[in-house]
């Protein structure tokens, strides 16, 4: 969303109650403290690639980025109060379910996750939301076992295409995602996709895979629902082996791979939503 805009509901106080209400107080005080311009100064220097998250409020900052541009995507898209959200592998980061919360406590919202400890911290996370929630602890591909074909308002793709690919390359290495603590494996998983990325061999190896996961997600939408992508670039990658640069080209070659698997789904441009590195956003017809 456009960060001047962000800058000044941060500073006029009116997400205090709603998304900021689990930070630390030190963090709400200093926020409050800040006029419109500086907050928005510092939001631009944390929404970039890779975002920089070492000032005193900028981990706040990338939260209520991404929590109150979800909040205002459902009203851009005029969801209705009871919009239903399917949200793949949301891990324990819970900035979509806050920001459903947020828009109206009659909607509800659905994910699949199959981290187990990552879920558990989800459970805790959201344990005083009011909008419904129910956690799937399966893979997203089966979703449709569980939830009815052709009733979701939304699927939110949050920073999930990486997690996703990195998911099923650990398939075929025979890493376990399930039982392990994630941030333990995931240098190995990075490490894994860059070595099938530069070997050329990161598509044949997922692909299929992962188109079947869009194309089950979207049998799950209503006609005229929408599937949205996020993604974000975290520093020190390189340190680890991985790739900024890789990294942050995820939304166009999530692009690019839906447009070839032809799918019915027709993407949207909304002002104030970069389509380059940081959203994508599809129309079922
Ligand atoms: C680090 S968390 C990601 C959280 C969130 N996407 C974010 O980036 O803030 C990764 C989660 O994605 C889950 N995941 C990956 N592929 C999945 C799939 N096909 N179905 C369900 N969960 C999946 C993992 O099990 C793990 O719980």
């Amino acid at each position: 969303m456009n960060l001047r805009e962000l800058a000044e509901r941060i500073a006029s106080g009116s997400l205090k109650e709603t998304l900021m209400n689990d930070f630390p107080a030190e963090a709400v005080a200093r926020l409050q403290e800040m006029g419109v311009d500086s907050i928005e100064q510092q939001l631009e220097q944390v929404i970039q690639i890779p975002l920089d998250l070492s000032g005193p409020t900028s981990y706040e900052l990338y939260q209520l980025f991404y929590m109150v541009s979800w909040q205002q995507l459902c009203a851009k898209l005029k969801l209705p109060a009871e919009a239903k959200v399917f949200e793949i592998a949301a891990g324990d980061t819970v900035h979509i379910p806050k920001a459903l919360d947020a828009y109206s406590e009659s909607a509800s919202y659905v994910t699949a996750n199959l981290n187990k400890a990552l879920t558990k911290r989800f459970i805790d996370k959201t344990a005083g939301l009011n909008i419904g929630i129910r956690i799937i602890e399966d893979d997203g591909v089966r979703i449709l076992d569980y939830v009815p074909e052709g009733t979701v308002d939304v699927v939110a793709f949050h920073h999930a295409v990486n997690d996703i690919v990195q998911t099923i390359l650990s398939g075929i290495e025979g890493i376990d995602t399930v039982g392990s603590d994630w941030w333990s494996i995931e240098p190995q998983m990075l490490q894994a996709v860059m070595a099938y990325h530069e070997r050329g061999e990161l598509k044949a190896a997922v692909y299929g895979d992962f188109i079947r996961i869009v194309e089950t997600c979207a049998k799950l939408l209503k006609p005229g629902g929408y599937m949205i992508f996020d993604n974000c670039t975290f520093e020190g990658y390189e340190d680890i082996g991985y790739s900024t640069s890789f990294h942050s080209a995820y939304i166009e070659l999530t692009r690019q791979w839906i447009q070839e698997a032809d799918l019915g789904l027709a993407e949207i441009r909304l002002d104030g939503y970069d389509s380059a590195h940081w959203w994508l956003i599809l129309r079922k017809a």
